[in-house]
């Protein structure tokens, strides 16, 4: 959906694309992810709180605060990219009450988001309509949602149950009518997922929920195998980037140990008279 004229991509131009060519959606937490991501042409650079354990090495992502989000999110908005920018709401930053999720919504969009995600159904109305009264774009999250890992026993596919794939479909609707421009499905069966993606007129942005979505997202670091510990059966690894870095830093290290860096090359010499001026003649290397 990238506008060849060098426009940015907006949320209602999201909001728009229900039904056309895939959605791609990647993670970034800095510059120079936001460029790769950029350059590569998603169309949405999801600034995650997943950051709290792909770059922060946390457990979990209940220890992202807002000022770390905002961090982050500051940090991407410096690339510039002409993906649309969307921040995640960490956990609760829209638990406590209306005025502070819109303060927190807020600080987000002053740290350069254009759009903010949230995770849960109907019971995250009043915040998602909160925040869009404030005219912040709401991006949703339905199926596994990792801030109630606690809540849910784990990190499992949702919606398995014919009760709980309807409630999945009945808090789909519920966000889309209340404004969300698109939505999130994480770890829910294909069938349910088909089933959201029809039932709703925004666009559903898969991860782990199966083609039948109007877009897909992976987190930046699984499909570049910058991460490569726990993955689950949905990331597709396009590179093996944390295996050609370790190649990379160990071939540096054995040719600083042997002394094979740096060469003359690399290296700044002075000017022949002012070396000898100094009386301090350093040899020249190979
Ligand atoms: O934080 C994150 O990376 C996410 C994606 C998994 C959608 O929410």
């Amino acid at each position: 959906m990238r506008p060849t004229s060098g426009a940015p991509v907006t949320a209602p131009a999201v909001r728009a694309h229900k039904g056309g060519p895939p959605l791609v959606m990647v993670t970034a937490y800095d510059a120079p992810t936001a460029r790769i991501a950029d350059e590569a042409g998603a169309d949405v650079v999801l600034v995650g709180d997943s950051v709290a354990m792909v770059v922060l090495g946390y457990d979990d992502t209940l220890q992202v605060t807002v000022a770390d989000m905002a961090h982050h999110v500051a940090a991407v908005a410096r690339a510039r990219p002409r993906a649309l920018v969307v921040a995640d709401l960490p956990w609760l930053s829209y638990h406590v009450s209306p005025e502070d999720t819109v303060r927190n919504a807020g600080a987000l969009v002053r740290a350069g988001a254009s759009a903010v995600k949230l995770e849960g159904g109907r019971r995250r109305l009043p915040a998602v309509r909160a925040i869009l009264d404030a005219e912040i774009p709401v991006m949703g999250h339905l199926g596994l949602t990792p801030q109630s890992v606690h809540a849910l026993g784990g990190y499992r596919v949702q919606g398995r149950q014919v009760d709980t794939a309807g409630a999945l479909v009945d808090d789909a609707v519920a966000l889309a009518e209340a404004g969300c421009f698109a939505l999130v499905l994480e770890c829910v069966p294909a069938e349910v997922a088909a089933l959201v993606t029809a039932g709703v007129d925004v666009p559903t942005i898969g991860i782990g929920a199966g083609p039948h979505c109007d877009g897909q997202v992976l987190v930046l670091h699984d499909l570049l195998g910058l991460e490569d510990r726990i993955v689950g059966r949905f990331v597709r690894r396009y590179a093996s980037l944390k295996a050609d870095a370790v190649t990379a830093v160990s071939a540096f290290a054995a040719d600083v140990r042997a002394g094979r860096f740096p060469s003359e090359d690399e290296s700044y010499r002075l000017a022949d008279d002012v070396a000898a001026a100094l009386d301090r003649p350093v040899p020249r290397t190979a």
